[in-house]
């Protein structure tokens, strides 16, 4: 295929070699920002009196004419074309002529492909940010409805203290909130439009970058030419940003299928999001929950992907940047993929807080409680916490719980106990008193999710 910078050569390249080089496969997703990036870079060179308002209106007519084609299907892309912007700007001239040559003038593909990257992601990211506020809002919905629902909560995977499932659902909001606020940032840090660096040093054009910055909904323009055809760093903080909602909803997913499973029996799993066995015919697979968990490699593989690549390469445009593509939108289809599939399966998990309150009472969690139930009476803290081990000691070799230890039998390891031992290390009572901020109390819980939503809202 003749290439847009025949000339110097001829442009006729070793079979394997073009195919080799060519980015189309990749990068012809990005159709519609190159368009929009083509549009308004005729708008500022008419603008600026460096093609005429005629050649403009032709060049934006031709580009949409492009558009809308590609959007019914007339038209298709060439598999064979180098890229997406030769491919945009060989169709143009095809089309208009010598006004299409022309379109050209003061770019390079370097400032072109490092803006339609960032429309591109800008656009996309607006669909990850309505997935996480989905998201938050099914954990709020959820969590409302069990501030009471007493659950152990766990360090080293042992039973630790007293928890409510509300409180657990929020952990994870606020894992979300966080993901919500460092996407907005990485955008925000994205804000400035590279159009106008051309190559690499700019152009003796007097052309306007504050006009196409503006055209293009950037704030402005980058400051550096020679930093803006080289920069990807957008890109790798936005493949940071995806690697954490990734291990987010993995470790979300390591719990789903641990509670899913009869040892914890803590949540079921809606049938549409489990599969069966070939051989087993009891099994009811988390299957969804696990490939969430095992795409996160791949999420973590694409920003190391990035980072290597543009580890020492020197200023300012090198074609190994062209590998960005792959890993930027890889990361990106596959958190939308996961977040896609993780939040209905969310809503069809149904928590047993019947087995959740059993696994709370076999644990002895309100040991803490009981500990701090003397030293509330006087005896200081670590001589309470040495009692009340060997308390639990004393109960795991007889087989009884806290609960149902007589009160004669505390006696016998400290005269400080009274009946109103029993109150203290309820465990209702126990997550009910546990109101600090932020903790797992009923009041803290809904004091917590006040704060949530409204910090939701300025997302939405
Ligand atoms: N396909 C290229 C990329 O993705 C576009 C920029 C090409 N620039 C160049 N000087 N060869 O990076």
């Amino acid at each position: 295929m003749a290439k847009i910078w025949a000339g110097r050569t001829a442009g006729e390249m070793n079979a394997a070699a073009d195919e080799f080089d060519s980015s189309i496969k990749t990068d012809k997703r990005m159709y519609r920002q190159d368009i929009a990036g083509s549009c308004a870079h005729a708008e500022m060179l008419a603008h600026c009196g460096i093609i005429s308002q005629s050649e403009c209106e032709s060049i934006v007519a031709g580009l949409n004419g492009i558009l809308a084609e590609l959007e019914s299907g007339a038209l298709a892309i060439d598999p064979a074309a180098e890229d997406i912007h030769s491919f945009v700007e060989c169709e143009l001239t095809n089309r208009i002529g010598d006004a299409g040559k022309k379109l050209h003038t003061a770019r390079s593909r370097n400032d072109q492909v490092a803006l339609d990257i960032k429309l591109y992601l800008r656009d996309e990211c607006d669909t990850v940010r309505g997935y996480l506020v989905s998201l938050i809002e099914e954990l709020a919905a959820k969590a409302e409805k069990h501030t009471n629902t007493v659950m152990p909560g766990y360090t080293h995977l042992q039973r630790a203290q007293p928890v409510s499932y509300a409180h657990y659902l929020l952990a994870y909001a606020q894992m979300f909130m966080r993901d919500l606020l460092r996407l907005k940032d990485a955008l925000a840090r994205m804000d400035k439009c590279p159009l106008g660096a051309c190559a690499l040093a700019g152009t003796g054009f007097a052309i306007d970058r504050r006009y196409s910055a503006k055209l293009l909904g950037f704030s402005a323009p980058t400051a550096n030419s020679l930093d803006t055809v080289a920069d990807r760093d957008f890109c790798v903080e936005l493949a940071a940003v995806f690697a954490l909602i990734a291990m987010h909803l993995s470790r979300f997913c390591e719990e789903i299928v641990l509670w899913a499973g009869a040892e914890f029996a803590f949540v079921t799993v809606g049938e549409g999001f489990s599969t069966g066995s070939s051989i087993m015919p009891q099994k009811k697979n988390p299957d969804i929950a696990e490939l969430i968990r095992g795409k996160t490699g791949r999420v973590y593989g694409d920003l190391t992907a990035l980072l290597t690549l543009l580890k020492g390469l020197p200023l300012a445009y090198n074609k190994d940047m062209q590998e960005d593509k792959e890993a930027i939108f890889d990361s990106l289809d596959t958190v939308k993929l996961c977040l896609g599939v993780f939040i209905p399966m969310l809503s069809s998990i149904e928590p047993q807080p019947a087995n959740m309150l059993a696994a709370a009472q076999k644990g002895f969690i309100n040991a803490t409680d009981l500990a701090d139930y003397l030293a509330k009476k006087g005896v200081p803290f670590r001589t309470a916490y040495k009692i009340c081990g060997e308390i639990v000691s004393y109960c795991v070799k007889n087989g009884c719980v806290l609960e149902t230890l007589p009160l004669a039998e505390y006696k016998k390891f400290s005269p400080v106990f009274e009946e109103d031992l029993y109150a203290d290390i309820d465990l209702k009572n126990c997550l009910a008193k546990r109101e600090s901020c932020g903790g797992p109390g009923p009041n803290s819980v809904r004091a917590q999710m006040k704060e949530l939503k409204a910090e939701l809202e300025k997302y939405k």
